[in-house]
């Protein structure tokens, strides 16, 4: 009775009937960009992660120019934080001059905005905060999360991604893009985005903790699977050209869900919290990391995604690499 094993019998058959296949064009890497200068900063909790400073950015820029990948995804770290995060649309400030740079140096390289303002306020919430200091306010944030997306494309961003989860940014950024004569600069909503202690080492990274309260007024309670729903089709109609899930690995059923129901494509976020733990993990010798991290990645495909943001893209660019050899 070999009815399954069949095909099972060699690594070129297994090859042959594959469902899922990992490509380097589907991975966009996280990036940390720094004001200063000479900086590459080990993030403790994300072993392989480093904040860069402009000036010496091109060390691991030139690494994933010839790796393959297709994009990055900018995050800020600005030299100063104020209540109403005004570095984060200063058309000179830290992530509108990397873009610049980054697009002069490396122009096939997708460049990605992530539009938010936890970085960059003092209080560390993604929006502007009420007098009581608990209330975020949505349509008071609206206007800089555009004029941050408006900064950054006319810097040379090929695309923004809002990741602040205020309602009705992506309508918002849509319309100003197009009043700024961007019309054809696409948008990545983080459209379901979970409330999820797996961003624990990205606001290490980011320093971007919320001193006060925390974000579940904003992002998504981790028990709602409709309700992930609900907001994908709602970025759709704001005219989100791309949707995302995020975190990846708890909220597979999501991203399987949320592909069943649209044809558009769909990005899946692997955290920080995921990475940490593989690995701290792997560092012990608990876990083969190359097998895991195939695996996991293999799993977000398996369940819909079509683009994969990953702070293992370049390990798994080299293993792809070395796979095709
Ligand atoms: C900022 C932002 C966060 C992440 C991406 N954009 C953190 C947060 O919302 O607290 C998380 C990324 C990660 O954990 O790797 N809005
Ligand atoms: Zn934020």
């Amino acid at each position: 009775m070999n009815r399954f094993r069949r095909l099972r019998k060699t690594q070129a058959l297994r090859d042959l009937v594959a469902e899922t296949r990992l490509s380097v064009k589907e991975l966009i890497y996280p990036m940390f960009v720094i004001e200063g200068e000479d900086i590459k900063e080990p993030i403790p909790s994300m072993p392989g992660v480093f904040r860069w400073s402009l000036d010496r950015m091109d060390e691991i820029l030139s690494e994933v120019a010839a790796s393959g990948i297709s994009g990055i995804l900018l995050f800020g770290i600005p030299g100063t934080k104020d209540a109403v995060g005004s570095s984060a649309y200063d058309p000179d400030g830290i992530v509108q001059r990397v873009i610049r740079q980054i697009k002069a140096k490396y122009p096939n390289l997708i460049v990605i905005a992530d539009i938010c303002l936890c970085e960059y306020t003092d209080h560390g919430h993604c929006g502007l905060i009420g007098e009581d200091h608990a209330t975020i306010l949505n349509d008071e944030t609206l206007p800089l999360l555009t004029k941050m997306a408006v900064t950054c494309v006319q810097a040379g961003a090929d695309m923004v991604a809002p990741s602040d989860m205020m309602d009705g940014d992506v309508a918002a950024i849509r319309a100003g893009l197009d009043a700024a004569g961007f019309e054809s600069t696409p948008i990545m909503g983080y459209s379901a985005k979970y409330a999820s202690a797996y961003y624990g080492p990205f606001r290490d990274a980011a320093g971007s903790a919320p001193c006060f309260v925390d974000r579940r007024s904003y992002q998504m309670d981790t028990r709602n699977g409709k309700e992930g729903i609900r907001e994908v089709e709602n970025d759709i109609e704001m005219g989100a050209d791309i949707v995302m899930v995020k975190p990846a690995l708890a909220f597979l059923d999501v991203l399987k869900e949320v592909s069943e129901m649209t044809d558009y494509p769909i990005a899946c976020y692997n955290v920080s919290g995921e990475y940490a733990m593989v690995k701290a993990a792997s560092a012990n010798g608990w876990i083969d990391e190359r097998r895991i991290v195939t695996e996991n990645l293999t799993a977000m495909k398996r369940a819909g995604a079509s683009i994969i943001i990953t702070y293992h893209a370049l390990d798994v660019a080299q293993w792809l690499k070395e796979e095709q050899a």
